[in-house]
C-alpha cells in the first residue's frame, strides 16, 4: 500500500462523525464505504460517476486537466472505486487531455476484488464519435472497449486496432447510451465507473443514468474559463441527490451523492 495515503476524517453520516479512517492494508472500511452501487430494479448497470471540482466549481485545474486540483485524499478513494468498479467509462476528450493508458488495479486491493468474485482486470470503455483514440491506448495488448454510433468514421479501423468484439456501436449520429451500457452489462460489465468528462456526464445525468456521483470538493479558487463537473448548453433536469457520506482530510471534502428515485 503506498505510504503516502492519509487518514480520512468521517464528516457524515452523522452516527459515525468524529471518526477516523486511517489507511489499512486491502482497505476494508473504504470497501464498506465505497461497495459499488446495485443495479436500480430493469436497469443492467449500476453507474458512479466521481469527479473533482474546485471551490469555484471548475473540474479542470489552470494546466486544463484534473491533476492539478486533486491530491492524496481524492487518490486514496479513487483507487478503491476503481478496484471495486468492473469497467471505467470514460469520454475520450478525457482520455487524451488525461492520457489514459490501460487500467490496473492496485496489488493491495487485489485479493479483496477476486474475494468478491469480480475479474482480476479493470476494464476501459471509451466514448467517441471521432474514434480518435489517445496515443496511451492504441498498440497495447490491453485494448480499451470503444463505444461509438455508427457515424464514426473509424469503425473499421477502430476494429481492426482493438478487436471486433471490444467496438460498442450504439445509436446512428450519437451514442445512445442506455444501448451502450446494455452491452457492456453483456460483456459482464456491470459496475460502471464513470470518470467525466462533464460533457460525458452531462449526456449520463440527462438520461437518467448516474445512480450515485462521488465528487470530491478540492479547497482552491482558480476563476478561469473551466468546466463544471456537468456542464452543457442546455439545462438538465434537475436531480435531487441525497448525501451518503462526507469524508474530510485537509480541506478536500468527499461526497457520495445518492441519485435517481430513491434519493
Ligand atoms: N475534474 C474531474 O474530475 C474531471 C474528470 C474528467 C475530465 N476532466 C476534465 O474535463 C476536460 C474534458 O472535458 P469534456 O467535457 O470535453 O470531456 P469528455 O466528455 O471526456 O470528452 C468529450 C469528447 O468525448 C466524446 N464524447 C463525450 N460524450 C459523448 C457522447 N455522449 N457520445 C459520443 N461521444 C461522446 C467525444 O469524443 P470525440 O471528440 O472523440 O468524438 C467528445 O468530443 C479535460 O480537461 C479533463 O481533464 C475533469
Amino acid at each position: 500500500m503506498p505510504r503516502e495515503l492519509p487518514p480520512l476524517d468521517v464528516l457524515l453520516p452523522l452516527d459515525r462523525a468524529g471518526a477516523t479512517l486511517a489507511p489499512e492494508p486491502g482497505e476494508p472500511a473504504l470497501h464498506a464505504l465505497y461497495a459499488h452501487p446495485e443495479p436500480r430494479p430493469g436497469r443492467p448497470t449500476a453507474v458512479r460517476a466521481n469527479m473533482i471540482a474546485t471551490l469555484d466549481g471548475s473540474a479542470q485545474g489552470p494546466d486544463g486537466r484534473s491533476r492539478s486540483i486533486n491530491g492524496p485524499a481524492d487518490w486514496r478513494v479513487f483507487r478503491v472505486m476503481r478496484a471495486v468498479a468492473d469497467v471505467v467509462l470514460v469520454g475520450a476528450g478525457t482520455a487524451r487531455a488525461e492520457g489514459y493508458t490501460p487500467l490496473t488495479v492496485p496489488a493491495d486491493l487485489r485479493e479483496a476484488r477476486t474475494a468478491r468474485g469480480q475479474a482480476p482486470g479493470l476494464e476501459l470503455a471509451v466514448v467517441t464519435v471521432s474514434g480518435d483514440l489517445p496515443p496511451g491506448l492504441r498498440g497495447t495488448d490491453r485494448p480499451p472497449h470503444v463505444v461509438v454510433p455508427q457515424a464514426c468514421p473509424r469503425i473499421d479501423a477502430l476494429r481492426a486496432e482493438v478487436g471486433a468484439d471490444r467496438v460498442v456501436v450504439a445509436g446512428a449520429a450519437t451514442v445512445d447510451l442506455p444501448r451502450a451500457l446494455a452491452a457492456l452489462a453483456a460483456r459482464g460489465l456491470t459496475r460502471v465507473l464513470a470518470e467525466g468528462g462533464p460533457r460525458l456526464l452531462t449526456d449520463l445525468v440527462q438520461a437518467e443514468l448516474v445512480d450515485e456521483l462521488c465528487l470530491t470538493s478540492s479547497p482552491v479558487l482558480v476563476g478561469g474559463p473551466g468546466l463544471r463537473a456537468v456542464q452543457g448548453p442546455d439545462w438538465v433536469t434537475p436531480q435531487p441527490a441525497r448525501a451518503a457520506h462526507l469524508l474530510h482530510h485537509a480541506g478536500m471534502l468527499l461526497g457520495r451523492w445518492r441519485l435517481g428515485p430513491d434519493a
